[in-house]
């Protein structure tokens, strides 16, 4: 493991700086896999408790969560992996698909739209030259349309993996954008 952590935020490290692709097979048979198991077990009073942690967890480190983890998951928490599947299609923020290195997701709720929320998105699109959803060629970006990100003072709110760009005008996109590909974007 490349970090010491609490297990307080077992399942929440931020998976914009996760070195993905780490977990062709079983995500528990890995020491890390283990270890961050281990640690959210420590959280909870049973283990069906845990599960919201450790999907972070495995999207983290993937960027998607697929049947097999789904499956890996049940039965690392000893539950069936239709409870595991129901939750992961509850939550929005539990990825289905695979997505781009940087999945960005802009806000068009009644703020952001009337801060150029639309036209931030169709920039996004355009500049990577995707439809929503989509990876770009180079594998670097996906971008989605949101609903309220909840920082409505800030319009137009974009997130990016696990940050927030506030303020984010049609202008701003080309440079954010090269950033990312550069990884130098400043938090
Ligand atoms: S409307 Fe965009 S963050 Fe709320």
């Amino acid at each position: 493991m490349s970090r010491e952590i609490h297990p307080a935020v077992v399942g929440a490290q931020p998976f914009q700086t996760a070195e993905r692709g780490q977990f062709d097979g079983p995500i528990f048979k890995t020491k890390e896999g283990r270890l961050r198991l281990e640690m959210a077990l420590t959280r909870y009073p049973d283990k069906r408790a845990a599960l919201l942690p450790i999907l972070h967890f495995v999207q983290e480190k993937k960027g998607w969560i697929e049947t097999s983890d789904m499956e890996e998951v049940a039965e690392a928490l000893e539950v069936t992996p239709a409870y595991v599947h129901s939750i992961v299609s509850f939550y929005t923020m539990y990825n289905q698909h695979p997505v781009g290195k940087h999945l960005i997701q802009v806000c068009t709720n009644i703020s952001c739209h009337l801060n150029k929320g639309d036209e931030v998105l169709e920039c996004f699109l355009e500049e990577t030259d995707t439809r929503q959803g989509e990876i770009s060629s180079d594998g670097e970006f996906t971008v989605i349309e949101a609903e309220c990100l909840g920082a409505c003072g800030f319009a137009t709110v974009v997130q990016v993996n696990d940050r927030y760009l506030e303020g984010v005008t049609p202008e701003n996109v080309s440079n954010i954008l090269d950033e990312l590909r550069a990884g130098s974007h400043k938090r």
